[in-house]
């Protein structure tokens, strides 16, 4: 047996790649390609390990839900005591459904929330809105008011702090649409305090994702301490401080170690904390999920242009965009392993874009058409920003958990995709 690459849970049984301890080629002839596996444990796993490292401090993960939104996926986060991150009343009907329990462990982040939205939050009693404007303040004050509630509300700073990353995923400069200027803050504290159905009750944060440094966590947080303390200062009681998610992960084959990450994540989020009197609230996604999914994907045919290979795969970016949208990395391995000389090739979907890319100029033992090939950390950001493009239904997803799998959204059939529309 060989496991590749470290820490995925993914291991080649008798030259058969499995993942969560489950035969992909098996998976792949029942349930159909494309298709989407999980690994339970390796979730359940990493969220334990992030609490492990804040078990001295009073911290609740709410685990965003746009990584990876399936309601199986929510259900055993739930049960496994985190609270969700949403950002929309859609992702609030899953959590309702999938971990009811857990909506005294919601917070709402996003720019544009809706009056419904805002509504069916409140009604639900969830423990905080990260507010993003003071235009959304008052309209969530106005909507507290028609419904008789308190609004629990951070607001989301942005800290001006520069993470590297993609530039899409970058949310922390004071170019970007997200939260208000740090420097504005307490005046804005001053109006919420003002405002009926408003109860200042945390700072928010959260500075981009895909982020493998803890230089740029370690000084946001220190610039939303020094705001906490301001504002303890003005005579507010700040309870909660959200630091947001972002929380990186190696896409490469570079040995890299989740646990030694969390630590020194960890740490810099502790030290930056240490005394202040705030429950934490950390709103990880990726890093919960990514590694624990793969999409298998069949070879429907290779071919030769110019000097360039091509493998085309029943996957396309409707199932997977992350290449074409981030040029992302993520790395492919063939379901059977065997030992062919290595061929440069680019792996590609059916879609009729240049873009629909999954590699480029990769390097890897030669495939042929028919065979599988899993692509790797593919449990983030996966499904979740799939779409019909090309009109093609959305894969099917199974979940591996302890050796059982189960399969949590069948494929899609031509009428689910059709029904909505009228001619
Ligand atoms: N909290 C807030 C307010 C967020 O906007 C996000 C992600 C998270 C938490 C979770 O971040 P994570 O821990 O997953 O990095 N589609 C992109 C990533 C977009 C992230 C958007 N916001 C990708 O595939 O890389």
């Amino acid at each position: 047996m060989s496991t590749f690459p470290s820490p995925r849970p993914l291991a080649y049984v008798a030259e058969k790649l499995q993942c969560g301890g489950a035969d992909l080629s098996e998976l792949a002839e029942e349930y159909g390609t494309p298709l989407y596996v999980y690994a339970a444990d390796d979730v359940t796993t990493r969220a334990a390990l992030l609490r492990s490292e804040f078990v001295a401090t009073a911290h609740t993960l709410c685990y965003a839900v746009k990584a990876n939104s399936a309601l199986a996926i929510l259900k055993l986060l739930g049960e496994h005591g985190c609270g969700f991150d949403i950002v929309s009343g859609g992702e609030l009907e899953r959590v309702k459904r999938a971990s009811p329990g857990a909506l005294s462990k919601v917070v709402f982040s996003g720019v544009g929330k809706q009056a419904w939205e805002m509504d069916a939050a409140l009604e639900a009693g969830i423990l905080l809105f990260n507010v993003e404007s003071q235009a959304e303040l008052e309209v969530l004050s106005a909507r507290a008011v028609a419904l008789g509630k308190v609004a629990r509300i951070a607001m989301r700073v942005n800290p001006d702090v520069f993470a590297e990353t993609h530039p899409y995923i970058s949310t922390g400069l004071s170019s970007h649409k997200f939260g208000i200027a740090i420097a504005n803050a307490r005046a804005i504290y001053q109006r919420a305090a003002a405002l009926p159905g408003i109860d200042p009750a945390g700072v928010s944060v959260h500075i981009g994702s895909q982020i493998r440094s803890v230089e740029p966590f370690a000084e946001s947080v220190k610039r939303v301490r020094r705001l906490v303390e301001e504002l303890s200062g003005d005579g507010f009681d700040i309870r909660y401080l959200d630091a947001g998610g972002g929380f990186g992960i190696e896409y490469g084959t570079a040995s890299s170690d989740p646990a030694q990450s969390v630590r020194d994540y960890a740490n810099a989020i502790r030290e930056g904390l240490a005394n202040l009197k705030v429950h934490l609230l950390l709103e990880p996604g990726r890093f919960l999920v990514a590694q624990a999914g793969v999409l298998l994907t069949r070879v429907l045919y290779t071919k030769q242009n110019g000097d360039k290979n091509f493998v085309i795969t029943d996957a396309a970016m409707n199932d997977l965009i992350r290449p074409a949208l981030y040029q992302a990395h993520h790395e492919i391995l063939p379901v059977e392993k065997h030992d062919r000389a290595e061929q440069t090739s680019d792996f590609v979907g059916p879609v009729c874009e240049s873009a629909d890319f999954f590699a480029r100029d990769r390097s890897a033992p030669e495939v042929r058409a028919g065979e599988l090939v899993a692509i790797l950390d593919a449990g983030a950001y996966g499904i979740s920003l799939s779409s019909h493009y090309n009109t093609r239904v959305r894969p099917a997803e199974v979940l591996v958990e302890s050796g059982q799998v189960r399969l949590i959204r069948r494929r899609e059939s031509m009428n689910d995709l059709l029904a909505p529309e009228l001619f």
